[in-house]
């Protein structure tokens, strides 16, 4: 199947900065990939060089059939953005923005007020459509945006943080509306900071830090390939100097890796493959017992999890944040 959205080799710096290094992942239509990554990581750069406001120094980005460097023009008509700052005029009422929408992107005259109509009787704003825009919800807001980016039926949906700020409800309502559009056969790009919106909308999440893509698979890939467990000890109830040393001697030959640091959970953490066990035989929760029993060490906590994306973003950010 040809991707609907298809980056090869995307490369943009800012003077010495490198914003995008190397990047290449592709989306297919019913598809929804989320981008994570923290401050920096190149998200926003990535998302205007496909949204025709950047242009790239090396490699391509197409949108169905159109490069958007050398077809700006049509490969704008591919997609629909809607941003985090949602760029609403407040004092039109839902109506008025959404008439003002069609005209943007060129609609037929006579095609206006059915479309118009079609998609706030979608997103429920029906009732709502002769109201200034600032009486809205949070959740009313995004959903209005979210119709404006659809007017055209782009193949494309590009969406800036799209839950931010909203509260559970209007989240899950926002989520089922996205999980909709993908079974209608749109792909969607999503930049989240949200690891629940991630894990339930994603069909793969892409991994971002420092330029680079450190991540591009399934959220449960990307769990396995971290770990079976995450096994993660204290010695005291508050972290001393020196606990983590001592719990590093601790782990000893245990073959996994080590989690970057995560009040959360413990001092200490490591995420060991699938299978492993150690050689003196039991678990690694006797393994680890004795070994402190052996060294005068006396165990607070330990407790053994499951990965989660949150994890594997942690892991996988952490490592290029380092090496760099
Ligand atoms: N217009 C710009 N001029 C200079 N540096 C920029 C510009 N845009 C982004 N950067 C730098 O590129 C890097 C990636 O930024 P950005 O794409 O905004 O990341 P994110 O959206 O993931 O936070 C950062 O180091 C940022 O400071
Ligand atoms: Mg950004």
């Amino acid at each position: 199947m040809t991707p609907v959205l298809d980056i090869k080799n995307a490369r943009k710096a800012y003077s010495e900065i490198l914003a995008l290094n190397n990047v290449s992942f592709s989306i297919e239509a019913s598809q929804i990939v989320t981008l994570l990554g923290p401050n920096g990581a190149g998200k926003s750069t990535l998302i205007r060089s496909i949204s025709t406001l950047e242009t790239l120094d090396e490699g391509t980005i197409t949108i169905g059939e159109f490069d958007v460097c050398e077809n700006p023009s049509r490969s704008r008509e591919q997609f629909g953005y809607a941003g985090q700052d949602s760029a609403l005029d407040k004092v039109l009422t839902g109506h008025e923005f959404m008439r003002f929408q069609a005209g943007l992107v060129h609609l037929k005259k006579g095609d206006i007020i059915a479309r118009v109509d079609e998609l706030l009787e979608r997103f429920k704003l029906t009732d709502a459509a002769h109201r200034a825009i600032e009486t809205y919800s949070g959740g009313m807001k995004r959903r209005l945006d979210l119709a404006a980016s659809l007017m055209h039926n782009p193949k494309l949906l590009i969406l800036d943080e799209p839950s931010s700020g909203l509260d559970y409800e209007s989240r899950r309502e926002l989520w089922k509306l996205l999980l909709e559009l993908k079974r209608e056969g749109t792909a969607i790009l999503l930049a989240t900071h949200d690891f629940e919106e991630a894990e339930v909308l994603a069909d793969k999440a892409v991994l971002m830090a420092k330029g680079n893509l450190c991540g591009f698979a399934p959220p449960q890939e990307l769990c396995d390939d971290l770990g079976e467990w995450i096994i993660g000890v204290s010695l005291s109830p508050h972290p001393r100097e020196g606990d983590r040393e001592q719990l590093a001697d601790l782990f000893g030959a245990a073959p996994g890796k080590v989690m970057p640091e995560n009040p959360q959970f413990a001092e200490y953490a490591m995420a060991l493959p699938a299978n492993t066990k150690p050689d003196s035989g039991g678990d690694w929760s006797d393994y680890l017992t004795q070994r402190a029993a052996t060294k005068g060490l006396k165990i607070h906590g330990l407790a053994m999890r499951r990965p989660t994306l949150a994890d594997a973003y942690l892991a996988s950010t952490c490592e290029v944040n380092n090496e760099l």
